[in-house]
């Protein structure tokens, strides 16, 4: 297996670095690991809304529906991304939000963390306290979720790959092409 090097010039990130992606993509592993080697605080938005609002997000879901939920994250995103530059784990539903998606692009750098159907039917299987997969087909969900989301991920300015299964190898692809992202957009 080939590694990929890791950047050869220091970076600093001017923005907080957001994390997008289906479920099972790796946005938390790699975002804790990315926020570890630039030396950034990470925050997982789920965990943000749970806290938020006491419970876990199966019970938001159980409780008071997905709109609820879908509130909630919203808030929570406009919050951490006022919050000092940061590397943001989101669920895998809130990039699809428009306002969400606006206050990404103006005060963020999303990164779309892209992985196949194997991949994510792979690691969505370790834990079972997703709602959306709970009791049904998670090919079919995920199949279909990829066909509804994908086009609207690919609005994010950086798209990385994140089948290997290395959380390191996919962290050195997002370093790289943030810099990369960053030389392109400096005037
Ligand atoms: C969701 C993804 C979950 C969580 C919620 C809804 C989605 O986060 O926010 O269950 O709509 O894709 P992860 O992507 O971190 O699993």
């Amino acid at each position: 297996m080939q590694l990929d090097p890791g950047p050869s010039e220091p970076w600093a990130a001017t923005r907080s670095v957001v994390l997008v992606g289906l479920m099972g993509a790796g946005k938390t592993s790699v975002g804790r690991r990315l926020a570890s080697r630039l030396d950034l605080a990470f925050v997982d938005a789920d965990t943000e809304i749970e806290k938020a609002a006491g419970c876990p997000i199966e019970d938001i879901f159980e409780m008071h529906g997905e709109a609820a939920f879908r509130d909630g994250e919203r808030r929570v995103l406009a919050r951490l991304l006022d919050e000092p530059v940061q590397v943001i784990a989101t669920g895998g539903g809130a990039f699809i939000d428009a306002d969400t998606r606006a206050a990404i692009a103006a005060k963020g750098t999303a990164v779309w963390l892209r992985a196949s159907l194997a991949t994510l039917l792979a690691r969505t299987a370790r834990r079972d306290d997703r709602p959306l997969l709970k009791d049904q087909d998670p090919e079919a969900v995920l199949r279909n979720l990829m066909d509804a989301r994908y086009p609207i991920y690919a609005e994010a300015p950086i798209v990385v790959d994140a089948d290997d299964g290395s959380v390191d190898a996919t962290v050195a692809r997002v370093v790289t092409a943030l810099q990369a992202h960053s030389k392109a957009e400096a005037p």
